[in-house]
């Protein structure tokens, strides 16, 4: 199979088409580089840099490379952003995405698995949160995420796309090769390894009165090489002769436990031998309590298990890339 991954010079994108091409598909990837890295494609994946969002030149790229599959990782992600800027996360996640619709369906390109997210179910009802909780984003940027799914569903109606919709919970750790470099960076873990490595400021840990046990948050945290697993086989679930993609499927993805704020910091301690500088700050806008994913559909149906998921030895990948990429990504 030939797969397109959009944002394949991403994190989560590049770990995936390090999976896919392992598994012996072809990749290309597609990438405007604004947030992602090009030392992050991984070697043997071909990098265009572009815009899914032009359909013309995208439809140009499927019907040249003769793609089977796209991979649609490629997205604005930041909660806060989305917030104060909506117009750029309906403007690249929605419009983009449905000009990435509209060109897969003139190539003829009938399957496709999109990186959605935890953030479409804003604050859940039940815990831990089953794909079919109800959809209610919190902020505009899982608005998006839900409107993008929302459209995919009806492409499968109208056209016969095949589609899988991951929704990640919380990404976390490194492979051998690939790991994390945002800018800015607003995820836990890096904030905390960068507090203890001086390279970023303090920790501040937002919020100690929540309604959990220690006061702080709970998260999901899930490896980023058992994510980009589930991708592959996700990707190999929208072949038209498999029946599991006959109608849209929807996946959650996480190790199905949570950890607090605290008890990230603590392992991250224990891991590095060095205390995280510190301190304690309000709550940021939009966070809920607690976010754990019912995981019980991806492996029935995907036959997916979060093998590596272990929150110290996330840890402990993500400290080893970062003192083996002390600026990042050289680009
Ligand atoms: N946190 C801090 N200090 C920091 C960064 C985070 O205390 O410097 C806390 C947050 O308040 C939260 C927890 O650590 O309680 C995890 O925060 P992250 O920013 O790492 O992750 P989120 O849970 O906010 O975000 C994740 C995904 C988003 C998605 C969201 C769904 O990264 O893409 O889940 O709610 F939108």
């Amino acid at each position: 199979m030939k797969v397109l991954v959009t944002g394949g010079a991403g994190y989560v994108g590049s770990v995936s088409v390090e999976a896919i091409l392992a598994a012996g598909h072809d990749v290309v990837v597609l990438d405007d580089l604004s947030t992602g890295h090009r030392a992050a494609v991984p070697d043997g994946a071909r990098l265009d840099v572009g815009t899914y969002a032009d359909g013309r030149v995208l439809g140009r790229l499927l019907e040249r490379e003769e793609v089977d599959a796209i991979l649609h990782c490629a997205a604005r992600s930041l909660v806060g952003e989305s917030g104060v800027d909506p117009g750029k996360y309906y403007r690249d996640n929605v419009a983009g995405g449905v000009a990435l619709l509209e060109a897969a369906r003139s190539a003829g390109v009938g399957r496709l698995v999109f990186s959605s997210s935890a953030a479409v179910y804003g604050v859940p009802e039940t815990t831990p949160i089953p794909e079919d909780a109800p959809a209610q984003p919190i902020n505009t940027y899982g608005e998006t995420k839900r409107t993008f799914e929302s459209a995919m569903a009806a492409y499968g109606q109208a056209y016969g796309l095949r589609s899988v919709s991951l929704r990640y919970f919380n990404v976390a750790g490194a492979t051998e090769r690939l790991g994390e470099d945002h800018e800015p960076e607003t995820h836990l873990i890096p904030n905390v390894l960068g507090a203890i490595a001086g390279t970023s400021p303090a920790l501040t840990l937002f919020g100690d009165d929540y309604p959990t046990p220690d006061g702080t948050c709970i998260r999901d945290y899930i490896d980023v090489a058992d994510l980009a697993d589930a991708h592959l086989r996700a990707l190999e679930a929208t072949d038209p002769a498999d029946a599991r993609t006959d109608e849209p499927l929807v996946c959650n993805l996480g190790s199905g436990g949570g950890f607090s704020v605290r008890e990230v910091i603590e392992a991250a301690e224990k891991v590095v031998g060095m205390p995280v500088p510190h301190t304690i700050g309000p709550r940021r806008a939009g966070d809920p309590a607690i976010l754990v994913a019912d995981i019980a559909r991806a492996d029935a149906v995907l036959g997916w298990r979060p093998e590596r998921s272990n929150l110290e030895g996330m840890i402990v990948s993500a400290w080893e890339w970062r003192r083996r990429h002390p600026a990042g990504y050289e680009d």
